[in-house]
């Protein structure tokens, strides 16, 4: 997965430029309020507290794991070829209920699959695994009409991207912000 932060960065750059030439008072006013603000960041031990490392090993092509993180679950998936090839063929157009990519790296990407899987060959799709209709957590192992999770809450399907195809779910399943580092896996 390639995401670009390039246009965020020079959205952020240029608004700080317009910001800091915007006038004295507002070049008063921001120094009073920045050591405010950098208080509120989030200290180091409460960062790393907020990311997990999970190995990844053992997880076999076409099996699932879930793990627990900031108390939700979340799903880990290495895909099958066919798994990936389905997830790969269903085009944005194809897309009736959501076309975005639901990512915490990239909002405005569409929901290809290329966007939503975490490598490039597609192997490994990490979701959180909470049905974005009312909360519950769906069935996994090609379960649902379209190969990929069902909600037996209400009957909500999604296909092997996590994609929702059926509704009432309004949103594909999101997906976190996650890399690799060798076989660990890093969350948040
Ligand atoms: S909570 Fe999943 S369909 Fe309602």
């Amino acid at each position: 997965m390639l995401v670009s932060h390039a246009d965020d960065h020079e959205g952020t750059r240029r608004d700080f430029i317009y910001y800091a030439t915007a006038g004295a008072g507002a070049v008063a006013t921001g120094a009073a309020v920045w050591p405010l603000v950098n208080q509120m960041n989030p200290s180091a031990d409460v960062q790393a507290m907020s990311s997990i490392r999970v190995d990844t090993a053992d997880v076999e092509v076409g099996t699932q794991l879930t793990v627990k993180w900031r108390g939700k679950p979340v799903f880990i998936r290495r895909r099958s070829e066919a798994e990936i090839a389905d997830a790969r063929a269903v085009t944005v157009d194809d897309l009736t209920i959501d076309k975005t990519s639901q990512n915490n790296n990239n909002f405005d990407a569409d929901a290809s699959d290329e966007n939503r899987s975490l490598d490039e060959a597609g192997e490994w799709l990490v979701m959180i695994g909470v049905c974005t209709h009312l909360g519950c957590v769906p069935i996994g192992d090609g379960a649902g009409d379209f190969g990929g999770w069902f909600c037996p809450c209400h009957g909500s399907h999604y296909d092997t991207s996590g994609r929702i195809r059926k509704g009432p779910a309004p949103l594909n399943l999101l997906v976190p912000v996650a890399s690799f580092e060798g076989s660990e896996l890093i969350l948040g």
